[in-house]
């Protein structure tokens, strides 16, 4: 792959975040560029670490179409891990889920493991253990992207995964999901620390106008989460910055070892609860002991923007102001934010309609990192209990 060698980066404490870089060729063999400018990642390294990254597909009630071909178009070497919230009666998804996976394993025999996120066995496991953080009252586990996330990141672990990578289900062009998987390999070859982060932005996004395709650059959620995301930056560093362009990122992935280290935030205010906090954590050089291995090494976060467009299933004028509200409730509440940013976000969500005068964005709910459990326990309670847990290999 030939993407554009970041010029541009942004130090903030022990974070280094690369510009964004475009993809110039998808796929090469060559070893020898003759540019500075551009980055060779050869295509035979690419295959090399695909085993290594276990892609976590979260998804809930999604058109099994969409899964099909999501499922078809990640990498054979990369195990598969499904975290599925779907309705399981009055109809029963999942169960079709589940038989579309099995037909999938048979044609294909990759490494799949699917598992139901409310599946009781799971939450024992949780319980049991201590961490309630994922569970409700009546301790069940939380509906959520976040807490299906989480739940993919342990099992990537049980796995022995060195990465973990995220894609959604209601992806339409298969194609593209095959390239999110090779953008994160490409960045975790540039990546030289056990703490990196490969988030990817699109090159467009398109929508179903009257005049037909229309390609858009910008979500609307990204767009104003992006322009706050940096001011929470310039805040920390008294520099303003355009460097984050990937703020949302739905799609992105990690070192299995950073994700190990950091809460994360329940929902969809995941994405950039992660930048907020290493931010706010590591931005710093402050309880240097506590992190040493960290601090030692720096955390890099990479931006790619993918050669392919994103088109995926339309959720509603809703669901965009849901998830406006619950990504600028992270950076609000962030404390990097100045009254004076706060005012700002207030205000920018009044002006949409969003918020209601004297009402405040919701404050993130926060899971505690994952390595205050133990995998193994965990993952012998879920072998045991789950009743949803199917395991393919081969
Ligand atoms: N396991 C699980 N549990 N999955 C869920 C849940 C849940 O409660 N809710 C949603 N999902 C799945 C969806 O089925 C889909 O595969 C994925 O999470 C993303 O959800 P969407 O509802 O499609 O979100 P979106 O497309 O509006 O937003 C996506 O892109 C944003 C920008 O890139 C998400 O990935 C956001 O998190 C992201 O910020
Ligand atoms: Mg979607």
């Amino acid at each position: 792959m030939l993407l554009e060698a970041p010029v541009y980066k942004e130090l903030f404490g022990a974070i280094e975040i690369y510009e964004v870089q475009k993809v110039i060729k998808l796929d090469t063999q060559t070893r020898d560029v003759g540019s500075f400018t551009v980055k060779n990642i050869p295509r035979e390294d690419i295959y090399n670490i695909l085993e290594d990254i276990a892609i976590v597909v979260p998804m809930k009630n999604e058109k099994l179409q969409l899964v099909d071909g999501v499922l078809k178009a990640i990498p054979h070497q990369c195990p598969i891990i499904l975290v599925s919230n779907s309705k399981r009666e009055g109809p029963n998804l999942f169960k079709q889920e589940v038989d579309l996976v099995k037909h999938f394993y048979n044609l294909t025999h990759s490494k799949v493991l699917m598992v139901h996120q409310k599946d009781a066995g799971i939450a024992k496991a949780f319980q049991e253990l201590g961490y309630t953080d994922i569970l409700d009252e009546k301790g069940t586990i939380r509906s959520g992207k976040g807490e299906g996330m989480l739940i993919g990141i342990l099992l990537a672990k049980s796995l022995g995964a060195k990465y973990v990578g995220f894609v959604d289900a209601d992806n339409y062009i298969p194609g593209s999901v095959n390239e999110y998987v090779k953008d994160y390999a490409a960045g975790f070859l540039m990546n030289e620390t056990d703490y990196g982060m490969v988030r990817l932005s699109w090159r467009h996004k398109p929508k179903v106008g009257k005049r037909g395709l229309y390609f858009r650059k910008w979500g609307r959620v990204s767009e104003i989460t992006n322009r706050y995301m940096n001011a929470l930056i310039g805040e920390g560093t008294n520099f303003e910055t355009s460097i984050i362009v990937t703020g949302n990122a739905g799609e992105h992935a990690m070192t299995i070892k950073l994700a190990e280290m950091m809460p994360f935030s329940t929902g969809y205010s995941i994405e950039p609860f992660e930048l907020a906090f290493l931010f706010e954590r590591f931005g710093v050089w402050e309880n240097i002991e506590e992190y040493k291995e960290v601090y030692n090494q720096g955390i890099e976060i990479f931006q790619i923007e993918t050669l392919n467009p994103h088109l995926h299933e339309e959720k509603g004028k809703e669901h965009v102001a849901d998830m406006i509200l619950s990504s600028l409730g992270v950076i609000y509440h962030s404390k990097l934010a100045s009254n004076r940013l706060k005012e700002q976000i207030l205000e920018d969500l009044k002006l949409h309609g969003i918020l209601k005068e004297g009402e405040e964005p919701p404050k993130p709910r926060i899971m505690r990192p994952i390595e205050v459990i133990d995998a193994d326990k965990w993952m012998k309670i879920v072998e045991d209990n789950a009743e949803t847990l199917f395991k393919f290999e081969v």
